[in-house]
């Protein structure tokens, strides 16, 4: 029988300037996810990729003195770059300039206007130039873009429109009667801002730039940033063209998409539309993050206010960097950025409690008992040990239903909470003292078994969220591959343990001086 599919998606990100902690923060969630699911046995399709076309790009290529072609390809490529760096494992990668992406477009422009959903009229309204959106008076914050808050200038010329009435009542139910919008509070604002006062038909192509997909039966004519952005989810299944042949297969009411919230309304409303239109599936959820800021603004491209992913990965490591910007994003809000947070988060969290536990452990069972703990451990629990062996036994499906939310920093809280669980249970049993007396042995030997235990189940399942430094874990504890798989991810008291001493995981920063070195690096 065919595996269950899982598809995923990130937006597909501007090239207008180099990547950073922002864009990290989705596709590192994003591939979180694909990662547990595949471990859970899913056939995943993970895809992400740059949003090439419109005005924004073709400016900022002229800034940077470069042929617009040139310009994305170099900058999609310092995209590539992040991703193999951060342990990126998506499956597709795709650049809107690809040319089974550019026709396939043009054909999904020419099925709507077949179909009489696109028709001819004349766009007269409010026109935030760096953001690429037209707005109505009544949607202006202060007379100012709504989204940025920049400057809005009056425009008015002849564009393709797609029309949105005939959706929105499903579009509604979608929203408020199914938990498709996580999280459930920007439901709300959806509901109320844009569809309640009438979905007002969209605009859906541009006489006044050129880099872009051109309508095919009407010259001068370029499809407008969302038709050809939104669909790349599509396309790079194979929709409309024969590049992939994988639309089937994946496009079956089991996709999951993310974004952070700027863009909800593009996902949730005109994307599910244009579904619609098309007579095809629609998602199953799609979540909506809040923003990474520093100094309380948004981290932005436009802002200035970047931080550099590659610098804090070489500095911190890749997997300190993945596992602190999950656990501190929350899930129905936005998270302030420092250096001092992440080092905090590192120390406590990674060196403190899991490292120690793990280094501590594993000392211990090749002190007492020359590294081999064989036959599990018979006849010498204590009620001491219910608590820990259950929230370990437990654990896994507490994850599995965080991850279908999906709330990853509630995933990794629960993950900690037994780790801390642990080293309690450590102080409580004292295995030092217990190692004094040679009738105490069957009783520290059924400790350490536990502890090693809990390690195994907590490392396995953190292995989506950090996964190059959890099989130094599995090489301490002596486990292979057959031991950490997702079927084994639960309490097993007959297991035996040969460990071996490790290096130190996650090592400590002193943060102080870590902080004033990157503070003399930005000057
Ligand atoms: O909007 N905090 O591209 P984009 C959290 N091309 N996430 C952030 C972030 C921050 N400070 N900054 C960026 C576009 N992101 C369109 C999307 S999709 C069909 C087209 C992440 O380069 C987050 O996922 O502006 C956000 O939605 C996305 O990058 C915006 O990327």
């Amino acid at each position: 029988m065919d595996k269950n599919t899982f598809y995923i998606t990130t937006p597909i990100y501007y090239p207008s300037g180099n990547p950073h902690i922002g864009h990290c923060y989705t596709t590192v969630a994003c591939d979180t996810i694909a990662r547990y699911k595949r471990w859970q046995g899913y056939d995943v399709m993970f895809s992400t990729g740059t949003d090439e076309h419109g005005m924004k790009i073709e400016e900022s290529a002229k800034k940077a003195g470069m042929d617009t072609q040139a310009y994305v390809d170099e900058i999609a490529e310092r995209f590539k770059k992040l991703w193999e760096f951060m342990n990126i494992s998506y499956d597709r990668y795709i650049r809107t300039t690809d040319d089974y992406h550019k026709s396939a477009v043009q054909n999904i422009f020419v099925k709507l206007h077949d179909k009489g959903y696109i028709y001819k009229g004349e766009y007269v309204g409010k026109y935030c130039v760096p953001d690429e959106s037209f707005w109505t008076t009544s949607q202006l914050v202060d007379g100012k873009c709504p989204d940025c808050g920049r400057e809005v200038i009056d425009a008015k010329e002849e564009a393709y429109f797609m029309r949105m009435e005939p959706f929105a009542k499903r579009i509604e139910q979608l929203l408020t009667e199914t938990d498709f919008l996580q999280p459930q509070t920007r439901v709300h604002e959806m509901v109320n801002n844009f569809i309640k006062p009438g979905l007002e038909d969209l605009c859906v192509s541009r006489t006044t730039f050129k880099w872009g997909v051109p309508v095919p039966f009407d010259e001068g004519h370029v499809v407008y940033v969302w038709i050809d952005a939104l669909t790349n989810y599509i396309t790079l299944l194979g929709y409309e063209n024969d590049t992939f042949n994988d639309f089937e297969k994946f496009w079956n009411g089991s996709v999951v998409q993310m974004t952070a919230k700027e863009i909800v309304r593009f996902h949730s409303i005109i994307w599910i539309a244009i579904l619609m239109a098309l007579e095809l599936p629609l998602p199953k959820r799609l979540y909506s993050h809040g923003w990474i800021n520093f100094g309380g603004k948004k981290m932005g491209k436009s802002t200035g206010n970047v931080i550099d992913p590659f610098i804090l990965g070489e500095r911190f490591g890749v997997d300190s960097v993945r596992y602190q910007i999950l656990r501190d994003m929350p899930f129905n809000g936005d998270m302030d950025f420092s250096n001092k947070l992440m080092l905090t988060r590192i120390n406590t969290d990674l060196a403190n409690d899991l490292g120690n536990l793990v280094s501590r452990t594993v000392a211990m069972v090749i002190k007492y008992f020359d590294g081999t703990l064989p036959n599990g451990t018979p006849g010498c629990a204590s009620p001491t040990d219910d608590e820990l062996i259950t929230m370990a036994g437990a654990l896994r499906e507490k994850v599995d239903s965080f991850i279908e939310i999906p709330q990853l920093s509630q995933a990794l809280s629960e993950i900690f909470t037994v780790i801390g669980r642990a080293n309690k249970y450590i102080d409580e049993t004292t295995p030092w003292i217990l190692a004094k007396e040679e009738s105490d042995k069957p009783r520290l030997a059924c400790v350490l078994y536990n502890l090693l235990e809990t390690i195994r189940i907590c490392s396995s399942l953190l292995t989506a969220f950090m996964p190059s430094t959890m099989p130094k874990v599995f090489e301490q504890l002596g486990v292979t591959e057959a031991d950490v798989t997702y079927e084994k991810a639960v309490w097993d008291s007959n297991r035996s343990y040969s460990v071996v001493k490790g290096d130190i995981i996650f090592p400590r920063f002193d943060i102080e001086k870590e902080l004033e070195e990157l503070n003399n690096d930005n000057d």
